[in-house]
C-alpha cells in the first residue's frame, strides 16, 4: 500500500503492507527517532505526536491512517538549529531529565497551546494526564508550561 503524508512540512512517498504503526514508520523508515516507543499500548504519551494538529499515540495509530495528513513530530519544533519557546523552557526548568518523555510532553503541549493559548492550570493538566514521566515529578513540567506562559511565543 502507498501512503503519501507531509511530515514536518515534508511530502513523504512510502511502500508499506499496511499493518504498520505510525510510530514505527517514523522511526524505522523515515529515521525521526525523537518519537519514543515506550508502552507501545497507548498508555504512556512517550509516542505522542500530532496528526493534523491532533496529538495521539503513535504506537497505536495505523501509519495508513495518516495518508495524505500533517504529522508533526518532536524534530519539527526547532526552527533553524534553534529550540522553540516551549523546547528553552523546559530547559530552563528542568523540565527535562533523562529526556525519554520529553518528545511525547512537548506534542501533547503544541497540540494544547495550538488550541488554547493561555491554558490553566487544570487544562495543563488535564491534557498531560495521559503523559508519564520517570523523573521530574511533574513540577518542573508544570514550571516549565509556566515559564514558556510568562515569556510569550517568541518563536
Ligand atoms: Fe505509545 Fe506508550 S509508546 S503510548
Ligand atoms: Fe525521564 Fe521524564 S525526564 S521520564
Amino acid at each position: 500500500m502507498e501512503l503519501t503524508f507531509k511530515v514536518n512540512g515534508r511530502t513523504e512517498h512510502l511502500e508499506l503492507e499496511g499493518h504498520e504503526t505510525l510510530l514505527d514508520v517514523l522511526r524505522d523508515d523515515l529515521n525521526l527517532t525523537g518519537t519514543k516507543e515506550g508502552c507501545r499500548e497507548g498508555e504512556c504519551g512517550a509516542c505522542t505526536v500530532l496528526v493534523n494538529g491532533r496529538a495521539v499515540d503513535s504506537c497505536i495509530y495505523a501509519a495508513m491512517a495518516a495518508h495524505d495528513a500533517d504529522v508533526e513530530t518532536v524534530e519539527g519544533l526547532a526552527k533553524n538549529g534553534r529550540l522553540n519557546s516551549l523546547q528553552t523552557a523546559f530547559a530552563e526548568s528542568g523540565g527535562v531529565q533523562c529526556g525519554f518523555c520529553t518528545p511525547g510532553f512537548l506534542m501533547m503541549l503544541t497540540a494544547l497551546l495550538d488550541r488554547y493559548p493561555q491554558p490553566d492550570q487544570v487544562q495543563v493538566r488535564d491534557a498531560l494526564s495521559g503523559n508519564i514521566c520517570r523523573c521530574t515529578g511533574y513540577a518542573q513540567i508544570e514550571e516549565a508550561v509556566e515559564r514558556y506562559l510568562e515569556q510569550g511565543k517568541i518563536e
